[in-house]
C-alpha cells in the first residue's frame, strides 16, 4: 500500500469519503493471487477456511475460482451453501464436541464430514438412517480429526484423537460400510517455517501407514488443514512457498489443504477516522471509530494488526490506539509508535 492507495489506483480516503468509515474494503485480485499461489505451490485441491472470513462475496468469489469449502458449523455451512458451493466440496470439520443437532445439520446437508473422535462418529451413525450417512456408495470422506499436530499438542489438546482410538475409529467406519477414507491434521496456526509443513506431512504419511495396515482400508485423502502464515509486521519474511513444493506427489492418494488466513489475511482494510486524541498523563490516546465490535482479534489474543496513517506527518510518537466501546480492553493497538496524528 502506498500513500492509502490499494489495489489498481482506488484510493481508501476517497472510498471514506464516500461510503463513511468504518469501512472494509477487500481486494478480491489479491485474494485470487494468494489463492492460486497456495494452490501451485502445493498441487493441492484447496478448501477455503470459511471461518478466516465468511463474507458471502468472498465465498462466492473463491468457488468460482474453483475452491471448496472448510466450514466448522452449521451457519458456516449455510453459507457456503447460499454460496454456490455443491455439498460435496464443503468438508465439514467442527470445533470437536459437536451437539447433535449440529451433526445433523451436516448430514441433512449432505456435507463431507471430518470427525475428531470415535465417540462422535457414533453419534452421527445413530442419526444415519436410510440412505443417509455411509449407504450410498459414498458422498463422504472419512476425514478424520487424526490430526498429529494435535497429537503433538498432546493431553491438553481439545481437538483430535490418539491413534489407537483412530485405528478404532477407521474399524467402524469399514465395518459399517464406509469405502472413503481421509486424514486430517490441523498443526497450528499461522507458520511461517515451511519446513513445519514437511515435518507434518512426513508425520500425517506415517500415520496414515500405520492405520492401512492395522485397519485394511485405503487412505486417499490427506488433509493437511490450515495453518500457512502471512507477515503481520513489515519486518517478518513471508512462507517460502518454493519448499511447499515438495508437497506435490509426496502423498500415495489426494493432497487437500484448508487455508484461511493465507487466502484473505492481506487482502482486506479497515479504514476508520480518528476521533480525539487524549492525552493523559504520560500516555496517549488516540480514538478510532472503530473497536472490538469490528475487529476482536487485537483485544481477544493480543493480534497485531498493522495500522498506517493516510495523513500523518513526519514527526512520529508512541500511542494506545483505542476504540468507542465501553471497556477498558477496546485497544487495537498498545504502544504503538505512529506518525503523529491530529484529533
Ligand atoms: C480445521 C481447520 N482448518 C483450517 C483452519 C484455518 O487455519 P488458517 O487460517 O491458519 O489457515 C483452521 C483454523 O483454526 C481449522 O481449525
Amino acid at each position: 500500500m502506498n500513500n492509502c492507495v490499494v489495489g489498481n489506483g482506488i484510493s481508501l480516503t476517497e472510498l471514506a469519503d464516500r461510503f463513511g468509515t468504518p469501512l472494509i474494503i477487500y481486494d478480491l485480485g489479491r485474494i485470487e493471487e494468494n489463492y492460486k499461489a497456495i494452490k501451485e505451490a502445493t498441487g493441492a485441491r484447496v478448501l477455503y477456511s470459511i471461518k478466516a472470513n465468511p463474507n458471502l462475496a468472498i465465498l462466492t468469489f473463491l468457488r468460482k475460482l474453483g475452491s471448496g469449502a472448510d466450514a466448522a458449523s452449521p451457519g458456516e455451512i449455510f453459507l457456503a451453501l447460499k454460496a454456490g458451493f455443491e455439498p460435496g466440496n464443503i468438508l465439514y470439520t467442527g470445533g470437536a464436541f459437536r451437539s447433535i443437532n449440529d451433526i445433523k445439520y451436516g448430514i441433512d446437508a449432505g456435507v463431507l464430514f471430518n470427525f475428531d473422535s470415535r465417540r462422535e462418529f457414533e453419534r452421527a451413525l445413530s442419526l444415519a438412517t436410510g440412505p443417509g450417512l455411509c449407504s450410498s456408495g459414498l458422498t463422504w470422506a472419512m476425514v478424520g480429526g487424526f490430526a498429529p499436530g494435535v497429537m503433538l499438542a498432546g493431553e491438553e489438546s481439545k481437538f483430535g484423537m490418539f491413534l489407537d482410538e483412530a485405528v478404532e475409529a477407521y474399524r467402524l467406519a469399514r465395518d459399517v460400510g464406509v469405502e472413503e477414507f481421509g486424514i486430517h491434521a490441523m498443526m497450528g496456526s499461522n507458520v511461517l517455517d515451511a519446513d513445519y509443513f514437511v515435518k507434518i506431512a512426513e508425520l500425517l504419511k506415517g500415520y496414515a501407514e500405520v492405520i492401512e495396515d492395522r485397519v485394511g482400508v485405503r487412505i486417499r485423502y490427506f488433509d493437511m488443514g490450515g495453518g500457512f502464515g502471512i507477515p503481520y509486521k513489515p519486518d517478518e519474511k513471508p512462507l517460502d512457498l518454493n519448499k511447499l513444493s515438495v508437497l506435490r506427489n509426496f502423498f500415495p492418494g489426494e493432497l487437500w489443504v484448508e487455508p484461511g488466513r493465507f487466502i484473505v489475511g492481506n487482502a482486506g482494510y479497515l479504514i476508520t477516522r480518528v476521533t480525539e486524541v487524549k492525552r493523559k498523563g504520560g500516555k496517549t490516546f488516540v480514538g478510532v471509530d472503530v473497536g472490538m465490535n469490528v475487529l476482536i482479534r487485537p483485544m481477544l489474543y493480543g493480534a497485531y494488526h498493522h495500522i498506517v496513517t493516510c495523513n500523518g506527518g513526519e514527526e512520529r510518537e508512541v500511542v494506545d490506539v483505542v476504540g468507542p466501546i465501553c471497556e477498558n480492553t477496546d485497544k487495537l493497538a498498545i504502544n504503538r509508535e505512529l506518525p503523529k496524528v491530529r484529533g
